[in-house]
């Protein structure tokens, strides 16, 4: 019975094209649950943007998927494999496949912008000095910085040159993932929208699927395909914006309805 439900599950990802399926995972620190039978699903090549009450548990999500946080049930499958049931070396395949941006200490403060690019290439790959020189400065461009920011530390760096620093880290092995803990968060507007637009862009060209947490609205609104919000433990709605209009749960009809649905309106309807 199992092992068919298994099965039917196995077939509706491969037609739907799940990158990341999370069933009925929970997380809970001593005596305090987080995250309570939670389920989710993310599809190749589009962008997700996940929305929640501050500690609410996104980035204890995030941490779980990425096996930071230990859960006490559920399956979490991340690029066709069970996390659960990897090997080693499967779990250091997968690793490789996916690039993350993490809320805090988004780089490292010791080490020059190239360096950093260059972390996940000396974790995981054997490479000369001068193709891992190439390469990161070929990441560097695609995020959208100068060549003079590689020998620069973090210190050194403006807010919206650190978040493309540490993106241009994510994509250092050419992930098919990307997984951003509120990348634009202390970035001005005008710095946001050019962060959103970026990451529009690479998810274009290069297929990318990308896991955006966020609580910035405009994000959700203009880079988002689709927007999972968190509450009460689990996903209370996932869906498109008109979606998120429709829900009538408190905290989304705040949220997506409240001082700011005005905005949204201008958003959508022109
Ligand atoms: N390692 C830990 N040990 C104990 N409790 C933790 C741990 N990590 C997170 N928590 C708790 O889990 C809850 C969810 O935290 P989390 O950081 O996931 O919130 P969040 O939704 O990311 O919030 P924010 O939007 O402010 O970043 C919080 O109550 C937090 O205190
Ligand atoms: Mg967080």
């Amino acid at each position: 019975m199992e092992l068919l439900t298994e099965r039917k599950d196995l077939q509706a990802e491969a037609a739907r094209d799940v990158v990341l399926s999370v069933r009925d995972v929970s997380v809970a620190f001593g005596e305090t649950t987080v995250l309570d039978h939670l389920s989710l699903d993310v599809y190749r090549g589009e962008i997700l943007g996940f929305v929640g009450a501050s500690g609410s548990g996104k980035s204890v999500l995030l941490r779980t998927i990425l096996g930071l946080v230990r859960k006490r049930s559920g399956t979490i499958r991340l690029l066709g494999q069970d996390l659960d049931k990897a090997t080693d070396e499967q779990r250091m395949r997968i690793d490789m496949r996916q690039g993350v941006l993490f809320q805090h200490g988004a780089l490292f403060s010791a080490l020059t912008v190239l360096e950093n690019i260059q972390v996940p290439m000396r974790e995981y790959l054997d490479l000369p000095r001068s193709l891992m020189d190439e390469l990161a400065y070929l990441k560097l461009e695609l995020v959208g910085l100068p060549r003079d920011a590689a020998p620069k530390f973090p210190s050194e760096l403006s807010g919206g040159m650190i978040k493309r620093a540490a993106l241009a880290r994510a994509l250092a092995l050419d992930p098919d993932i990307v997984f951003l803990d509120e990348p634009t968060s202390g970035l001005d507007p005008i710095g946001a929208a050019e962060f959103d637009e970026l990451v529009g862009k690479l998810r274009d060209t290069m297929g990318l699927t990308v896991y955006m947490v966020t609580h910035d609205l405009d994000s959700l609104l203009t880079a988002c395909d689709r927007i999972a919000v968190l509450g009460g433990k689990r996903v209370l709605v996932e869906g498109t914006v008109d979606d998120m209009l429709e829900c009538d749960d408190p905290w989304v009809k705040a949220y997506f309805r409240g001082k700011r649905a005005r905005q949204i309106d201008r958003s959508i309807r022109g």
